[in-house]
């Protein structure tokens, strides 16, 4: 593995190793190890982030080596008179690896075409695969398998959703069902259209019926307003149902868990009683990122 930019750039055999090496990695006593000794990793944050910063920052510390956050407003990433290829042929003169959030996915993959070191999506406007990986890891731990589980997402079709697309389409054992309004699924497949991404139909429902909560094994949902995108005000009345409820965890079986990326809306995309609730795994999802993307590391090291 050379970069790590999408689900989609990856086949079934490597995700699924990939979770299974960082379920093995979590298992071990020592948390520390030397496999990346030496070696720096830099990062770069367009957006704000808690998780996606501090879980890299620790597990190239874990791994034996050290990061270096590059402030965006000090660097010259894609300002005054340097080009995005320039800066990213220079960070990979003195660092072994770049963690990246941008505002455009097609900034990644520019700074990817014009590195000699691997470049790892820290999230994008379309996507965020580390996120999905971690999610995939702790819905194996759950339920020991991907197979034949229904995954459930509810809500506006973000950056996690099309990751989780990625994923499905990857056929990794699951089935995913997206309940979204009709004027987001139409929002989709234009941002679809726009970066040459195919659009599949097939998974895409416009309400939360029992037929589809009754048979969830997970239920997932995200922010309805994600960083840097505009969600108007019918946009937002049309979400209300999509709320993920103590009523619509009710309509799914008793051992359907309920997956959040964080950061949350309490009452928003999901009542406080479901996030703060027994089926809820957010804390592990969130955990589980040091260990993904630990493992995602080592195989960009390697
Ligand atoms: N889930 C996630 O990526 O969180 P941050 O925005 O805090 O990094
Ligand atoms: N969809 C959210 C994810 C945050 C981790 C956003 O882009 O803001």
């Amino acid at each position: 593995m050379k970069h790590f930019i999408e689900i989609n750039d990856f086949s079934k055999e490597e995700i699924l190793k990939c979770i299974d090496d960082a379920i093995r990695l979590k298992k071990k006593s020592s948390h520390l190890s030397s496999i990346a000794s030496g070696k720096v990793l830099a990062m770069i944050f367009e957006k704000r982030s808690t998780r996606t910063r501090l879980s890299f920052d620790v597990a190239i510390r874990q791994l034996g080596g050290s990061s270096i956050v590059l402030d965006i407003g000090d660097i010259h990433l894609g300002a005054g008179n340097e080009s995005l290829s320039d800066t990213s042929k220079t960070i990979a003169l003195y660092v072994d690896a770049l963690v990246v959030r941008v505002n455009n996915h097609k900034n990644i993959v520019e700074m990817a075409r014009n590195s000699s070191i691997p470049i790892i999506n820290g999230l994008s406007n379309i996507s965020h695969p580390c996120q999905v990986m971690a999610d995939l890891m702790t819905i194996k731990e759950e339920k020991k398998s991907l197979d034949h589980l229904d995954l459930v997402w509810i809500g506006p079709i973000t950056n996690v959703a099309h990751s989780w697309i990625e994923a499905y389409n990857k056929k990794l054992g699951f089935s995913l069902t997206i309940c979204c309004p009709e004027s987001l699924q139409r929002k989709y497949e234009e941002k679809c259209k726009l970066h040459n991404i195919n659009f599949n139909n097939d998974i895409f429902v416009s309400d939360t019926s029992k037929d589809i909560l009754g048979k969830a094994d997970v239920i997932i949902t995200d922010t309805w307003e994600s960083m840097g995108e505009k969600v108007d005000k019918e946009e937002l009345q049309e979400l209300k149902k999509f709320t993920v409820s103590q009523s619509i965890m009710e309509m799914a079986p008793s051992e359907c868990l309920f997956m959040h990326c964080l950061p949350a809306n309490r009452n928003q995309e999901v009542e406080a009683k479901v996030i703060d609730g027994p089926s809820s795994r957010v804390w592990q999802e969130a955990e589980n990122r040091l260990h993904i993307q630990k493992q995602i590391l080592i195989e960009c090291f390697n």
